[in-house]
């Protein structure tokens, strides 16, 4: 049977001021139509119904996730006590699947991601599930680069050279997490390397053997609720979180894997990192300007505006972001908005 597994537990710090510790991005209403994590659900219909979709997320977030999922079964709904990065996530989602229905195959799909054109999405999945129910292979869906991005990982891929290419599992020669920008630019100039999506298809026994080879920390771990019948107990999945090491899946188990599959994604993504990607993806005024809130601009062009209950006026500001909380103001380039993360960084060290 096929599963979704939402990963709903990051923190989304590039959005600061507006994601906060208690409001991260995948719960915000970015575009007014609808909550990142309600549109992950919702562009599911047809492929994975609610009940078969489960989302892990760090205990603060389950009353959050709750009331912007109805449709999705409380018990489908799994509370991490404490966050270790994506590969202890999906860790614990494989266990929870593999328990219910030992044929489970799982698309692990990050929150937080804008997708345009649903039919080709369902498509590319459509043929990523057969992929890994056939070959007992791990399973990516690569996207067609656009610039030497460092925050992504890079698939090098045995493509048939077509443009676009046909849809289908390559086989993957390398996986590549986070690059410097001079290796960055070397796998884009190399022309047979995807962007990592951050979406991932597999069999949830295929995926924990691989986490026993690769993570084996993190697999023993987990013994203790691999062992538990059903639902392991709150005591015994915060020990299990604890021992996990902290490490995402891409480093900990993508980067090392033998078999790997990707399928190259013909659909409209974007993973919303920053402000900058906000501003590309709204709608524009004739100035080039995005504005929420009261605003008022002169003489200003290309800027992302955002305010809560202020009047925000700008005059003569060209190609910068400004959100407004009310308690914190934002100001930055718009090239620079990638930056807000260091902001963040150090307001949690030093506060
Ligand atoms: N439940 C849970 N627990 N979810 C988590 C945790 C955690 O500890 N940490 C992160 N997540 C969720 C985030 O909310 C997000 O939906 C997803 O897992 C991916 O985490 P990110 O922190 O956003 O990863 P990234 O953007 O740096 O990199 C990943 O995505 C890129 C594409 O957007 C990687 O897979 C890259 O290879 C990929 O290119
Ligand atoms: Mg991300």
């Amino acid at each position: 049977m096929r599963y979704a597994v939402i990963m709903a537990g990051g923190i989304g710090t590039r959005f600061w001021p507006v994601s906060r510790k208690e409001h991260p991005k995948q719960f915000l209403d970015i575009f007014g139509d609808g909550t990142l994590i309600q549109n992950t659900i919702a562009r599911l219909q047809g492929l994975v119904p609610p009940e078969r979709c489960l989302v892990v997320t760090h205990e603060r977030y389950v009353e959050k996730t709750k009331k912007q999922l109805p449709a999705v079964p409380e018990e489908n709904i799994l509370a991490e006590p404490i966050s270790r990065n994506t590969a202890p996530c999906i860790a614990y989602a494989a266990t929870t699947l593999a328990k219910r229905d030992p044929d489970a195959t799982m698309a692990v799909l990050p929150a937080d991601h804008v997708i345009g054109n649903v039919a080709r999405f369902h498509d590319t999945l459509d043929v990523a599930f057969d992929a890994a129910q056939e070959r007992d292979a791990l399973v990516t869906i690569g996207i067609d680069p656009t610039y030497p991005a460092t925050g992504y990982g890079y698939i090098q891929y045995d493509g048939s050279g077509a443009d676009p290419p046909a849809l289908e599992a390559y086989p993957v020669r390398t996986f590549a997490e986070k690059p410097d920008q001079s290796t960055a630019e070397r796998f884009i100039d190399a022309g047979d390397f995807l962007w990592n999506s951050g979406m991932f298809i597999w069999r949830a026994d295929t995926i924990l053997d691989q986490i026993e080879t690769h993570l084996p920390d993190a697999h023993e771990a987990f013994a203790p609720v691999r062992a538990a019948d059903g639902a392991a107990d709150s005591e015994t999945l915060t020990e299990a979180f604890r021992e996990s090491p902290r490490i995402s899946i891409d480093y900990g188990v993508m980067e090392q894997a033998d078999t790997v599959y990707v399928v190259p994604g013909t659909f409209d993504w974007n993973d919303v990192g920053d402000w900058r990607a906000v501003y590309d993806l709204s709608e524009k005024d004739e100035h080039g300007n995005v504005i929420e809130g009261e605003v008022i601009m002169q003489d200003s062009s290309r800027c992302y505006v955002q305010t809560e209950d202020r009047l925000v006026v700008l005059v003569g500001i060209h190609d910068k972001v400004v959100v407004d909380t009310g308690d914190a103001v934002l100001v930055c380039d718009r090239e620079s908005a990638q930056q807000v993360k260091q902001v963040v960084e150090y307001l949690h060290a030093h506060q």
